[in-house]
């Protein structure tokens, strides 16, 4: 089974792509040195795929620090995009989600609810860097809903749900089917078989 390093702090994020990508035969693991995740620095930018594109550089420094730069090393970059709040939280969904929360966004909502999420995903073969997005739309609840899943997923509706449930009343597997994450991972995994990696 072929082995890819997720670097990131997220659980939520490493269950998803290993509920998408095991089952291909792809072991998914924390990227981790002397046991632990390691910082890195998120530059402050409007736009997903500079946020990707700055944390893979930082990742395959660290890879080469270690000497393992023939290993493979993904990271990706998320954010919800509500469009009776133009580009909000977008980039800055991290910082918003701990500042007001899904409570806060509900507040801020009014009858235009749709919205979508996006994800870059970048990922280091080994020898190249490579870049994946996928997009989700859906719209925003009237209240959370579900214990399921992380951040905004108990807010968020996908167009393709049945019976309106949110990404939190789903199983890992429901929400990768749809989501702006399992698209874009789904993307890698086609470029992973086709290049024969
Ligand atoms: P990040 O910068 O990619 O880690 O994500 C930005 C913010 O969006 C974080 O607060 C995440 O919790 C949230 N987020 C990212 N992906 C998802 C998702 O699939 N569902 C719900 N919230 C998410």
């Amino acid at each position: 089974m072929a082995t890819l390093n997720f670097l990131t702090g997220n659980s939520g994020k490493l269950t998803e792509a290993q509920t998408l990508l095991s089952p291909l035969g792809w072991e998914i693991q924390f990227f981790e040195i002397n046991g632990e995740v390691p910082e890195i620095v998120e530059p402050q930018s409007d736009n997903l795929t500079t946020v990707a594109l700055a944390k893979i550089a930082q990742g395959v420094e660290l890879l080469a620090s270690q000497g393992r730069l023939q290993e493979s090393l993904l990271v990706e970059d998320s954010g919800l995009f509500i469009d009776a709040l133009p580009q909000f939280p977008g980039v800055y969904s991290a910082h918003v989600l701990k500042s007001i929360g899904c409570d806060g966004i509900l507040r801020l909502l009014d009858e235009e609810r749709t919205a979508h999420f996006l994800t870059v995903a970048a990922l280091w073969t080994g020898e190249a860097v490579e870049v994946f997005v996928g997009r989700c739309d859906g719209s925003i609840s009237m209240e959370m809903k579900g214990e399921s899943g992380f951040g905004y997923d108990p807010i968020f509706i996908p167009d393709e749900s049945q019976n309106g449930l949110t990404f939190a009343e789903m199983t890992s597997e429901e929400k990768s089917a749809y989501s702006h994450r399992g698209r874009a991972l789904r993307a890698l995994f086609d470029y992973l078989n086709d290049d024969g990696a």
